[in-house]
């Protein structure tokens, strides 16, 4: 793969505080290309959060995953759209409406503030989600088959793609078609501590099973020199993807 876009698959995770997160932005400025900010960093710094890593030439994930009636979503997603994220999340588990609504709030967004339009990609079933907890919720089937239909569904509403674990990948690749925003967070390079993550992959792996993109928190975060680990990335999707 080439180096330029080895570099704009890698999503750094920023789940650390505002202070942090500033400070990595300085060390990852001018190599990573993407970050994501998440609820917790997002509910404590609000819009500028997102800014300030817009005004250092980031691109950002904001992975505020909404679920809501269709007319709250479609408000999430434009005032999420109008702090200038690039990428956008939505539970496909809202059902069609809502993902249409999701896209709708992005274009919307688009529309008033000029600029690309936000995607919006679906979350089909949480990984931290395992068959009894499917059913918990009445969901009695195969999680790859919710997960399926949750992407079909969301696909067929105009959403940008899905985020899933690198085991999904290609079943997704499949099913959305090659140009699909295929998100996987779950990435572990060969020898990084797991952390909480049980169902991993190797950055080069992800993407062989069809990810497009690759969210990499703490290996990177976490690392005593983070933008060497960044780099170690980049170069073994260079080399091996
Ligand atoms: O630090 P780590 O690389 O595990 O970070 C992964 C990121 O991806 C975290 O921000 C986490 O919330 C997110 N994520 C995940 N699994 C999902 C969806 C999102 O780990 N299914």
């Amino acid at each position: 793969m080439l180096e330029a876009l080895a570099r704009d698959r890698i999503m750094v995770a920023l789940d650390v505080d505002r202070t942090r997160a500033l400070e990595l932005a300085d060390i990852l400025a001018g190599h990573a290309r993407w970050v994501k900010i998440g609820m917790t960093l997002y509910y404590a710094e609000g819009p500028s959060i997102v800014r300030a890593f817009k005004e250092r030439g980031f691109k950002v994930f904001l992975d505020l995953k909404f679920h809501d009636i269709p007319h709250q979503v479609r408000g999430a997603a434009r005032s999420a759209a109008a702090t200038g994220a690039d990428l956008l999340t939505v539970h496909g588990l809202g059902a069609g409406p809502m993902l249409a609504a999701a896209c709708e709030g992005a274009r919307e967004a688009a529309e008033a503030c000029g600029g690309e339009r936000a995607r919006v990609i679906a979350i089909t079933v949480l990984t931290s989600m395992d068959a009894p907890a499917l059913a918990s919720i009445g969901v009695a089937g195969p999680l790859a088959d919710e997960a399926a239909r949750l992407a079909a569904l969301a696909r067929d509403n105009g959403t940008d793609g899905v985020v899933c674990s690198p085991q999904e990948a290609q079943a997704m690749r499949q099913l959305l078609g090659e140009d699909a925003w295929i998100v996987t967070p779950g990435v572990r390079p060969a020898g990084a501590a797991l952390g909480d993550q049980s169902r991993v992959a190797t950055p080069a792996a992800a993407i062989a099973a069809g990810a497009s993109h690759l969210v990499v928190g703490r290996p990177i975060t976490g690392a005593d020199d983070p933008l060497a680990a960044f780099e170690a990335i980049v170069g073994e999707l260079v080399r091996d993807a």
